[in-house]
C-alpha cells in the first residue's frame, strides 16, 4: 500500500480524473475525502469505495469559492483529524461548442488526433506517485502527464 493511512483531498472526485484518482488512492490505503459540487456524483464514488472495505468521506462544495474549501477541510478534520495530501483536480476548463470553435481552435484537432487521449487511470497514476514516500525528496515539480502533447 503506497499511501497507507494519509488522508487525502481529491476535488472534482466525482467523475473522470476525480474519481479515478479517489479510488486508486483509496486502493492503495488513503483515507479519502471526496469533493464535488453535484452531490450525486459524489455519493455514487463514495459509495463504490466503501461498497470495497475502505472508508471514504464526502464534503460536497464547489472549490472556487472560500466557504467551499473550508467545508473540505472541517469534513477531513471531523473525519479523520488531519490532512496528508491535497489533489486539486477540478478546475474550469473552458470548452467551446462548434459554432463558438476559432480557425486555431481548429488547427490544434489534427495535431491532437495524432496521439491518443490520456485515460483518468494515467493521471490517477502520476497522484499516486506523488504522494507516495517514493517521492519523499521531491518538492515543487511539475510533472507533465500529457503523452506528450505539449512537447510537440
Ligand atoms: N480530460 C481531459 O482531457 C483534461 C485535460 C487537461 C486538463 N484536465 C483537467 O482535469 C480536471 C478533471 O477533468 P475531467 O475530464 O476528469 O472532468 P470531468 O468533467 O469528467 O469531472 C470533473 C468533476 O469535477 C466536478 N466539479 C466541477 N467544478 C467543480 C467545483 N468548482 N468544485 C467541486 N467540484 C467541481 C464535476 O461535478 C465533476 O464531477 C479538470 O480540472 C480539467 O480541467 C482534463
Amino acid at each position: 500500500m503506497r499511501v497507507r493511512d494519509k488522508v487525502t483531498i481529491i476535488s472534482g472526485a466525482g467523475a473522470g480524473i476525480g474519481e479515478a484518482i479517489a479510488l486508486r488512492f483509496a486502493e492503495e490505503g488513503a483515507l479519502v475525502v471526496l469533493n464535488d459540487v453535484r452531490r450525486e456524483s459524489g455519493e455514487q464514488v463514495s459509495g463504490k469505495i466503501r461498497s470495497r472495505g475502505r472508508p471514504a468521506e464526502l464534503a460536497v462544495a464547489g472549490i472556487s469559492q472560500e466557504e467551499g474549501a473550508r467545508w473540505i477541510t472541517e469534513v477531513a478534520m471531523k473525519a479523520f483529524g488531519r490532512i496528508a495530501v491535497v489533489v486539486n483536480n477540478a478546475a474550469d476548463f473552458t470548452q467551446k461548442g462548434i459554432e463558438a470553435a476559432e480557425r486555431s481552435d481548429w488547427e490544434r484537432v489534427p495535431r491532437h488526433m495524432l496521439k491518443r487521449l490520456g485515460e483518468p487511470a494515467e493521471v490517477a497514476n502520476a497522484a499516486l506517485f506523488l504522494a507516495s514516500d517514493e517521492a519523499s525528496f521531491i518538492t515543487g515539480a511539475h510533472l507533465m502527464v500529457d503523452g506528450g502533447y505539449t512537447a510537440h
